[in-house]
């Protein structure tokens, strides 16, 4: 049984990086539900920061360079996405959408998708809703339906205020979505027998 992989997209720009906090504390939280259950989980981080000048590029260029594309694959072949960004401006960042524009049309269709976001006050929380949701609805994921948003003042008492309860029953709702669905198993090799062309060439032992 092949290991269920989850892919983390995370758009902060702070070093250390609450979007960053949250999208761990997530990842974590449904990693340990999956575990629980008896599956394997790979987590592959996409800090967003690291690819702001390749994003740039793919929007002028029209292609990603190496870095950006092996995120992009990282995504799109996940079981799941787990996407945070910070709220700039009561939306999502620039950054964040931007990735998301470059990804080509479909590739996140269906795909189980959970939803967070950092800000510096609570009151820009419906964010998640007025703007990442659509967002991911045009995408046509299939997100869950708690999304997590974290404010400032949340980090300072996270047992207390809630976050941790929101955070429990994202990760419960994308686990679930994660277990329903049958494992993927491990598929041989289609290739691995193939004789090299140069070899078949050689067989046919032209003139
Ligand atoms: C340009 C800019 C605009 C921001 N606009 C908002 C906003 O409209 N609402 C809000 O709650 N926080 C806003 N913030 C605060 C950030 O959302 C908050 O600090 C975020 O958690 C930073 O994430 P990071 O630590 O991962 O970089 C803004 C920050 C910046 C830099």
């Amino acid at each position: 049984v092949e290991a269920v992989t989850l892919a983390v997209v995370s758009a902060g720009l702070s070093q250390p990086s609450s979007t960053r906090l949250l999208a761990d504390r997530l990842s974590e939280a449904v990693r340990d539900r999956l575990v629980e259950a008896g599956r394997e989980v790979r987590t592959e981080h996409v800090e967003l920061r690291e690819l702001a000048h390749p994003i740039a590029d793919n929007l002028v260029t029209g292609f990603p360079g190496e870095a950006l594309r092996h995120a992009i694959e990282t995504v799109t072949g996940a079981d799941a996405v787990v996407a945070v960004s910070p709220i700039f401006s009561a939306s999502y960042s620039g950054l964040f959408k931007s990735f998301f524009d470059v990804l080509e049309q479909g590739a996140l269709g269906g795909k189980p998708a959970l939803l967070g976001a950092t800000g510096g006050t609570a009151r820009h929380s419906l964010a998640l809703d007025h703007a990442l949701r659509p967002l991911f609805a045009y995408l046509r994921a299939a997100v869950v339906p708690t999304a997590v948003f974290a404010a400032s003042e949340d980090w300072a008492s996270a047992e207390q205020n809630g976050l941790r309860q929101h955070i429990d029953r994202a990760a419960d709702e994308l686990a679930a979505v994660l277990l329903r669905q049958p494992a993927r198993t491990r598929r041989p090799d289609a290739f691995a027998d193939v004789v090299p062309f140069e070899q078949q060439l050689a067989a046919l032992k032209l003139p």
